[in-house]
């Protein structure tokens, strides 16, 4: 077969960090990291401290060429500075002559996150005075190691550290003040700037830094990256890009902060903490930039949408999420995006070496007897490879390609239960495993490319068409079922190994005695909520089949589709069951709990304790409407409030008396089916019986817009005469004039929430129903 190949001497490895796989957090005198103050984990992770052999061989077994590890800060100055630590030194040592000798090129990183817990004491990263101490620390690892690293790369994806860490807390140390985080950044950056100095004043031939890089798209854009962008969306965009992208690249390799991020900083941190000489130091040479890619940003410009806490200074910028195909942690598999990201760096920093220093999949893997058959994890690299490589053959000088990651480990504050390894741990025992995606990337190493011809990911079909025979006759051959001709069973057999076709589902059901299979259950859709169950439908099946499950989708419309559901499950044909949205009088929520097998329900039911649920806070939300209103000076306020067997409108009723009746009012109710018509009909009834009435809140968007129809027709200025407020934001909201205030319902976030927590129930886990936060999104009309 034909190869893909990448250029002689492409540089293949893998990318790790101290904190995710070493432990032995206080084995030779480490100090204290933010980490172990901020994440209730243990920190034992992969015990590669003391395993760190094992590992080595691992990598030499797979071939792996160069290995981009972390030093703990915390191991070589346990209190941040002072007097070093040689115990901890030592460690890099034994590390540094073990892959010397197994013909592994080091790649240290400095700063991977794992901050002393002194120096945050201290400060932090929002104090100058840190970023002296990394100098000083760069200093001495550099002393005592440069002697055998190859390249060195000082800080690692310094946006999270600083916005994730500092702004939205997230991440260790968990402040969540938008003035640090933006601080931290530029003392990130100075440290990176005074750590190459110092490096290169050690005798360090190869510095560079390390940026995760988020290409910024509209949704348009995701399939079609040359779509043209109106003024708003491209202001948007720009700035979101400014404040992730730019906010590193441009100080590291030009000397400069963009000009549009410069008044965010002044106006959220003001600054003075930017001074004279730190950009000509920040902006010194270096030899190489670090590129980690997982996964692009989407945005649209959205009026009067307040900053995200992760993103300040973006005000007016709706983060959307987009209906591809995701990886377990939620993420967009978009590989193309891996091309732009390079050629976009490759445009606009000439000169610059590339290389990608981590990208790689969190997927759900399954340990069967006879290995792990990581297909998506398979395929997720060989595409952003293929991506990597469309780069190179256009001249974009990459240097090489490091896998996130050798092991599966800590992933910070999600813990254990993600899995971005090639390796697999078992944390109990300590024992490493190659997944099938090991085995895969050995070979893609050996050839130094990717096969031309394997099909992205083999099916059902391509061995059928390969083998001549129906897909049928296939999956009989893979279940081992007697009724094929032994001849058949040959070549079809003979069509998987070719096509390197992995049974996934049908070898996983054999050794975990299940399905694999989940029934997503639909209940009658309702007028008006359609767009977001589909929406959640849509993601919901994403992330499950991302995690190895098959959907069957079976529609819950007449009693006796609701029989035949229930028998489906009673026969155990399904592990478990998403029920969306919650039936009227949960009938078939309670029928199919009694099954045994487990569910989930978008939506609290009427009994609260039937099964565990995702919801949002409805009440919550009705009450910050409310209270917007009566802010606004409103006072005459009628609720239309949609059928009242549902529980979502219980709840928002209630939200809305609460906030009345602490302001003092009286509730002025207009009862209304779920249509845009009978919200029509209610407002009118509401100027009928009340005509001072100066706002109408609405249960659900289509009523509202319902009342913006009867205030038109009744010769009613909105917001002047009426104002009006709904509840979901859906599309039509922000399309019609004047624009709809709303409350956002978190759709995407609801579709994970409810694949998470089904997932977890079918490995057993304790879980606790959901409600998620909701937000006020004020437009013109109120
Ligand atoms: C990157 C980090 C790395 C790991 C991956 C999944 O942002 O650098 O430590 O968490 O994401």
């Amino acid at each position: 077969m034909s190869t893909a190949a990448f250029p002689e001497g492409f540089v293949w490895g893998v990318s790790t960090s101290a904190y995710q796989i070493e432990g032995a957090t206080t084995a030779g005198g480490r100090g204290r990291s933010i980490w172990e103050t901020f994440s209730a984990d243990g920190a034992e992770a992969c015990d590669h401290y003391h395993r760190y052999r094992e590992d080595v061989r691992l990598m030499k077994d797979l071939g792996i060429a160069a290995y981009r590890f972390s030093v703990s800060w915390a191991r070589v100055f346990p209190e941040g500075s002072g007097k070093p630590n040689d115990a901890g030194l030592d460690f890099y040592d034994r590390l540094l002559d073990a892959l010397l000798e197994a013909g592994i090129t080091p790649y240290a990183t400095l700063y991977h996150w794992d901050l002393p817990q002194a120096l945050e004491d201290a400060g932090g990263w929002p104090e100058r005075e840190t970023a002296h101490r990394f100098a000083d620390y760069a200093a001495v690892v550099g002393a005592r190691l440069g002697d055998r690293v190859d390249t060195w790369f000082t800080v690692n994806e310094p946006w999270v550290a600083a916005f994730l860490g500092y702004g939205s807390g997230i991440h260790a140390p968990g402040r969540t003040s938008p003035a640090d985080a933006f601080r931290a950044a530029h003392h990130l950056l100075l440290a990176h700037g005074l750590g190459v100095q110092a490096l290169r004043a050690a005798g360090a031939a190869k510095v560079g830094g390390v940026l995760n890089i988020s290409p910024v798209l509209t949704p348009g854009q995701v399939g079609d990256p040359g779509r043209p962008l109106s003024e708003e969306d491209a202001e948007a965009v720009g700035r979101i890009d400014a404040l992730v992208n730019r906010q590193f690249l441009d100080p590291m390799l030009r000397g400069s902060y963009p000009a549009e991020l410069l008044p965010i900083v002044e106006r959220t941190a003001g600054l003075d903490h930017v001074r004279d000489g730190d950009l000509e130091l920040i902006g010194r040479p270096i030899d190489l930039l670090g590129v980690n890619y997982y996964t692009p940003l989407v945005v649209q410009a959205q009026p009067s949408e307040p900053a995200d806490p992760t993103y300040p200074g973006s005000e007016g910028v709706l983060f959307c999420t987009v209906p591809t195909a995701v990886t377990a942690m939620g993420w967009p598999i978009v590989p193309g995006c891996l091309s732009l990201v390079l050629r976009r760096l490759a445009a606009e920093f000439p000169g610059t070496e590339l290389m990608v220093t981590e990208n790689g999949a969190d997927f759900v893997d399954v340990v069967t007897g006879d290995g792990i058959h990581d297909v998506e994890r398979i395929s997720f690299i060989e595409e952003h490879l293929r991506a990597v490589r469309a780069a190179v053959q256009e001249g974009v000088p990459v240097r090489g390609y490091l896998v996130w990651t050798l092991l599966d480990n800590l992933e910070w504050a999600d813990g254990y239960r993600r899995k971005f390894g090639l390796v697999h741990v078992d944390f109990a025992t300590q024992r490493r495993r190659m997944k099938d995606s090991a085995l895969w990337y050995r070979d893609v190493i050996r050839r130094n490319g990717l096969l031309e011809s394997r099909p992205k990911r083999p099916t059902l079909e391509t061995v059928a068409a390969r083998a001549g025979v129906s897909r049928a006759t296939v999956s009989r051959v893979v279940n081992g079922e007697a009724s094929v001709r032994p001849e058949v069973r040959e070549t079809v057999l003979l069509a998987i190994k070719e096509l390197g076709y992995v049974p996934n589902a049908a070898a996983r059901s054999l050794v975990t005695r299940s399905t694999n299979s989940v029934a997503l259950v639909l209940s009658v859709p309702r007028q008006g909520g359609d767009q977001l169950t589909a929406a959640v439908v849509q993601y919901v099946t994403s992330v499950l089949e991302g995690a190895g499950k098959q959907i069957t989708l079976m529609l819950a419309d007449t009693a006796e589709s609701h029989r035949r559901i229930v028998q489906h499950v009673e026969a155990r044909l399904v592990d478990g069951v998403v029920l969306l949205p919650p039936d009227r009088g949960d009938t078939l929520a309670e029928r199919l709990s009694r099954t045994g097998v487990p569910v989930v329900l978008l939506g609290k039911p009427a009994i609260a304790s039937l099964v565990p649920y995702v919801d949002v806070d409805n009440a919550g939300g009705a009450a910050a409407a409310t209270e917007h209103l009566l802010a606004g000076g409103r006072s005459r306020i009628g609720m239309i409030t949609g059928p009242l067997d549902l529980v979502a409108m219980q709840d928002r009723l209630a939200g809305h008396r609460d906030a009345m009746r602490r302001a003092g009012r009286q509730p002025l109710l207009a009862p209304a089916e779920l249509t845009r018509s009978s919200g029509a009909a209610a407002t009118r009834r509401l100027l009928g019986d009340e005509p001072a009435l100066d706002a109408v809140f609405a249960a659900t968007d289509q009523l509202a817009l319902g009342a913006l129809q009867a205030a038109r027709e009744a010769g009613r200025r909105v917001p002047e005469d009426l104002a009006v407020v709904g509840f979901d934001d859906v599309d039509a909201a922000s399309a019609v004039v004047p624009g709809l205030t709303t409350v956002r319902v978190p759709v995407a976030e609801q579709a994970l929430a409810l694949a998470r927590l089904l997932l977890s129930r079918l490995e057993g886990r304790h879980t606790e129903s959901v409600a998620l936060p909701v937000r006020l999104v004020v437009r013109e009309s109120a």
